[in-house]
């Protein structure tokens, strides 16, 4: 089952912002999400917000058929609700769920919708996740031509028992494939998904995973421990005590030769899991969320964010229909953060990138922590001088959330 929402309070029928938000729209860059909450089937630990057919049912408003139309209904209220101001977008992200389930040339409309009602930056990056089993070369190629310059496949491992505690129906291989069908295609950037501490998986496994992905050639992966989400069927299996819980030795021990083995490999970390050839391979869709940007996420249970306003929508596909059929917008709550919940946001997330954080976002207290943090090898020693930043060694990566609340007030 998909988490719950936060609670927040509630959003306004037709969407309107706060006028001292309203008045900041187009200081920052603008990005667009779209979530696609539709999979063939679900994979063992995931806890995204998103569906299978036999789940969703014949209810005509949650189907896949006419659901671009209805996300498209979600882009003229963006466009209504952030005004003349809005910025031509910089990013748009497609993610989900499985957007590769919708065909092609849906999610090409989709993008010539944002062109149309926002316009698109002249190098903006638009990316899709995709599932390899779901796209082949003719589906990329359409994804390219319609301005597609970025895709991201989840892979997770290369060990055919590792896939299968996942509960992941993967074509051996394909995967690897799919990488080598984009690049063909035109892509501009292709990233791949890894996961690592899946019980069972040995260090030979893991290392196995890492060579297959970097043999493929991407030019981005993202790799994430194993993370056992409550109401998950992996969960249950933990709980029933047929599967170990992932170690946190183990995890630790998979971060370091992850880091080793991409880095040897000329793909540097830009954030705690993810790593790139170079700056122009970095997810700037992603960058966004991590450095507090604005967002419009279009679609069911889908996140937004401008200039400390946040919202997020009704979570189920038909609810979602319902609610655009009937005029009004989808969001089902809402919060304005106030100073101090922002910057706590922004320690916890800039924190996490390489360049760092800059030390003048902390308290005076909180500077005086830095030392400590510094003489535990934790951060490096580029929070002394003048433009001093907190940046994490690779041994604070590792212990990112617990560096962050030794640090705060
Ligand atoms: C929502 S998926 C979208 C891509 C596509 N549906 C797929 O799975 O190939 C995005 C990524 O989130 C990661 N992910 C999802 N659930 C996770 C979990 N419980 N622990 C760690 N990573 C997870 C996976 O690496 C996955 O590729
Ligand atoms: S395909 Fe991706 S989004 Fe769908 S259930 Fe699996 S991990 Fe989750």
């Amino acid at each position: 089952m998909p988490s719950a929402l936060p609670e927040g309070d509630p959003a306004p029928a037709d969407g309107r912002l706060p006028a001292e938000v309203a008045a900041s729209v187009g200081r920052r860059p603008l990005g667009i999400y779209l979530h696609v909450p539709f999979c063939t089937t679900r994979c063992g630990y995931c806890d995204f917000n998103t569906y299978t057919a036999p789940e969703l049912g014949p209810d005509p408003g949650a189907s896949r058929v006419g659901y671009i139309d209805r996300a498209i209904t979600e882009l003229d209220l963006a466009v209504r609700v952030l005004g003349a101001d809005a910025p031509p977008v910089s990013t748009v992200f497609v993610g989900g769920g499985t957007p590769t389930l919708l065909p092609p040339a849906d999610l090409g409309r989709f993008l010539a919708a944002v062109e149309d009602r926002f316009g698109l930056a002249h190098d903006a990056e638009v990316t899709t996740e995709s599932n390899p089993d779901s796209i082949d070369a003719a589906g990329l190629a359409v994804l390219r031509e319609a301005g597609f310059t970025r895709v991201s496949f989840g892979m997770q491992s290369a060990a055919p028992h590792v896939l299968a505690t996942l509960d992941r129906a993967h074509t051996p291989g394909r995967a690897q494939e799919a990488v080598r069908e984009a690049w063909a295609a035109g892509f501009e950037h292709v990233s791949l998904d890894l996961i690592y501490g899946t019980p069972g998986e040995s260090p030979a496994d893991w290392s196995q995973s890492l060579d297959a992905a970097l043999a493929a050639g991407p030019d981005h992966v993202s790799a994430y421990a194993l993370i056992v989400e409550e109401g998950t069927r992996l969960a249950t299996r933990v709980r029933r005590g047929e599967l170990p819980m992932p170690d946190d030795d183990l995890l630790a021990d998979a971060y370091v030769a992850a880091d080793e083995r991409l880095s040897g490999a000329g793909l540097d970390a830009y954030e705690v899991s993810n790593w790139a050839r170079d700056d122009a391979a970095r997810c700037r869709h992603n960058l966004a969320y991590w450095r507090g940007d604005d967002w419009w996420g279009v679609g069911p249970g889908a996140h937004s964010h401008v200039a400390g306003l946040r919202w997020w929508n009704v979570k189920h596909p038909a609810a979602y229909a319902a609610r655009l059929a009937a005029g009004a917008s989808p969001a089902a709550g809402r919060e304005l953060l106030d100073a101090d919940s922002r910057r706590v946001e922004r320690v916890l997330l800039e924190v996490r990138l390489a360049e760092g954080l800059p030390v003048d976002a902390l308290t005076a207290t909180e500077r005086r922590r830095l030392p400590d943090l510094a003489a535990r090898r934790l951060v490096t020693d580029a929070y002394a001088g003048p433009a001093g930043r907190v940046v994490l060694t690779r041994a604070g990566r590792l212990l990112a959330d617990g560096v962050v609340r030794d640090l705060l007030d």
